[in-house]
């Protein structure tokens, strides 16, 4: 597929590309570089889906941004925090919620470090799933899984010699953090359904909203790949805590959707900056961005009038939340990713180990009373004594 092909804009591209080169899809990209597919090395890669924004800054001639707004001092400390950690080849991981701007500040990472003319892979680890995920990243062997019809370059080596953005890491299941986890230590992929691995040369970007350490905490993301990403983490704060950059945003967004509507200038009046700054905005930037839009396809006589600005009225009580979030988890769930950690460490017997599990903590629950623990799991008293005994717990002549 060619680029002309694509939507200019789109957030999405789907991708079908059989370009073999990183620069000969840059030389047929022409205008539009940005839009340039990372999906795959060439031979064999079919239907790719990146999640991926245009770069600002090769889009001069659209409307997307061409200058980042760092105005609050809180925002122009992290720019320079960017800017010493950007030239390192250090993975990073990016903390801040949604809307925060955090593939925005990926893109900065990428574009202020010697990569910058390598490729950046922009993707949504919760937009597939588990079974897709790990042959979207790691690539797979024709005829390794039903319905490989072809070899497939994984995102990681479409990523090579540039930088892998992984969004929602978060949602990446167990059994594939433990795989990213050795790419990460090996710098080699290996194809799934192949035996020879590949090595990569890819720096890694994560982004993860604050809650990460919640699911470290719940067991649903591993200890040792979260320490790992957050040697270097750089953490957007939410846009309230950084109020020096809401009117400058406002004026930065109104400035490019007016020149995208075909607008001349186009005034934000005092009251209306004075409800901006009011404002909460618990969808950020993304937020104050969609009601900018909004308000000036309804603004009249280029004038940004209070009663343009639609906002929102959700307030979350951010603080309660992720406790709920974790109580809310279904035990099956969290039992089930154990499991999943477990087979990945390839335990010896491990039917025994974990039937050994569930009889010894089932027996305790009850208080040492083997008729109450059967009747807890619903087995035979007969089944949960003979296990008891082989494991130690009772002895053959109780
Ligand atoms: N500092 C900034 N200056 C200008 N625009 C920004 C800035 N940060 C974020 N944006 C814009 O806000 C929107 C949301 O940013 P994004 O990076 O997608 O957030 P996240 O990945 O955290 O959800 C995008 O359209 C982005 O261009
Ligand atoms: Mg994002």
């Amino acid at each position: 597929m060619g680029v002309e092909a694509a939507i200019p804009e789109a957030d999405v591209l789907l991708v079908n590309d059989d370009i073999p080169s990183y620069s000969e899809r840059m030389a047929r990209a022409g205008d539009h570089p940005e839009l340039v597919s990372f999906a795959g090395g060439g031979e064999g890669c079919v239907d790719s889906r990146l999640l991926t924004m245009p770069n600002p800054e090769v889009l001069s001639k659209s409307i997307r941004a061409t200058a980042q707004v760092f105005e609050d001092p809180k925002s122009k400390a992290l720019l320079a925090r960017i800017e010493l950690v950007a030239p390192s080849e250090a993975n990073v991981l990016i903390i801040g919620d949604t809307g925060t701007g955090k593939e925005l500040i990926a893109r900065h990472v990428h574009a202020l470090s010697a990569r910058r003319n390598g490729p950046f892979v922009a993707v949504n680890c919760g937009a597939f799933s588990e079974t897709l995920v790990e042959s979207e990243l790691f690539g797979h062997e024709k005829g390794a899984f039903t319905g490989a019809f072809s070899s497939k370059a994984g995102w990681f080596e479409a990523a090579n010699e540039g930088t892998l953005f992984l969004d929602e890491i978060g949602d990446l299941p167990l059994s594939i953090q433990v795989k990213l986890l050795r790419v990460l230590q090996e710098r080699e992929v290996v194809r799934l359904g192949a035996r020879r691995p590949v090595p990569i040369n890819v720096r890694l970007i994560a982004a993860t909203n604050v809650r990460l350490e919640e699911a470290v905490k719940a067991g649903h993301f591993r200890e040792d790949l979260f320490y790992r990403l957050r040697v270097v983490h750089l953490e957007l704060h939410p846009l309230r805590e950084r109020p020096g950059d809401i009117l400058p945003l406002a004026r930065h967004f109104v400035n490019q959707y007016r020149r995208r509507l075909g607008y001349g200038e186009v005034t934000i009046r005092a009251d209306t900056e004075q409800k901006l700054c009011q404002h909460d905005w618990p969808g950020n930037i993304r937020e104050l961005e969609n009601v900018i839009h909004h308000g000036l396809l309804i603004a009249k006589n280029a004038v940004l009038r209070p009663e343009d600005l639609y906002l929102s009225t959700l307030k979350l009580d951010r603080d309660v939340e992720p406790v709920v979030e974790a109580a809310a988890e279904q035990a099956v769930d969290q039992l089930e990713k154990a499991l999943l950690a477990l087979f990945e460490e390839c335990h010896e017997d491990l039917f025994d180990k974990i039937e050994e599990v569930v009889m010894r903590t089932a027996y305790q629950y009850c208080h040492c009373n083997q008729v109450q623990a059967a009747r807890l799991l619903g087995v035979s008293r007969n089944v949960i004594r003979a296990r008891l005994i082989k494991i130690g717990a009772i002895s053959a002549l109780k």
